[in-house]
């Protein structure tokens, strides 16, 4: 009963963190789970993280997604860094929270770091005539074909979406919003994004037991290289 309140206790703390500073990160999750509902493809895995934190959203037919480096295409299942990038870029919800959940961390020295920056302060820096830009155009980041044949479809639309309480959704893709070569307007912008994501970006290796949750349409994320094949992490989208 003890732990039951700590945990309980542990997250509420991690919700009001996740709330005010939109990430965070719960070491040791696994010993707030119930043993027999450890089975990493159900719907009943996380439930104390889901009960607290969000209803599990599905991905491509299920509620977790295992990623792992399988494939050289560039995707979360590639070993290669990932640059900076919002998920899920193509469902509409207002407000969703991803989460890595880490089994089996990289063991080597550089390899599987996340990153992530909240680009709260990054989106309301923006002048008026940026944020129209980004508000009204219509732009595409495209789903690779591994993800397509999964049922992932490209995303149209304008890259941010300013509600009237003041939040935002900010769409991003470092390599997969498609571009012109001489579209200076949107390259600028672009680097302008990577200036200030490398400023502010916090780095994380994503412990054994971890899971780094974060407001996906807040924050950016990325990853180093994977240098170690087993490296395995799992997944989940949570409606915030
Ligand atoms: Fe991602």
């Amino acid at each position: 009963m003890k732990t039951r309140n700590k945990q309980k206790e542990e997250f509420s703390w991690a919700k009001d963190c996740l709330e005010q500073q939109n990430y965070v990160l719960l070491t040791d999750v696994l010993k707030h789970i119930d043993h027999d509902s450890i089975m990493i493809d159900s719907p009943k895995v996380f439930k104390k993280v889901t009960d607290t934190f969000g209803e599990l959203l599905e991905q491509y037919g299920n509620s977790v997604y295992h990623v792992f480096p399988k494939t050289t295409l560039y995707s979360a299942n590639s070993a290669k860094a990932l640059w900076p990038h919002s998920d899920r870029n193509e469902h509409p919800e207002i407000k969703m929270i991803a989460g890595l959940f880490c089994d089996n961390p990289d063991r080597f020295d550089q390899g599987g770091y996340t990153s992530i920056c909240d680009m709260t302060n990054f989106i309301s820096s923006l002048s008026e005539e940026v944020k129209t830009y980004l508000k009204t155009n219509q732009f595409t980041i495209i789903a690779n074909t591994i993800l397509k044949d999964k049922g992932a479809s490209h995303f149209h639309g304008p890259l941010l979406h300013e509600f009237e309480d003041g939040s935002f959704h900010f769409r991003f893709s470092y390599n997969l919003t498609q571009t012109l070569v001489d579209d200076y307007r949107f390259l600028s912008f672009r680097d302008a994004v990577i200036q200030y994501y490398n400023t502010y970006k916090i780095v994380i290796k994503v412990p054994h037991n971890g899971l780094l949750l974060f407001n996906n349409h807040v924050c950016l994320h990325g990853r180093t290289d994977i240098a170690d094949t087993n490296r395995s992490l799992y997944r989940l989208y949570l409606k915030g």
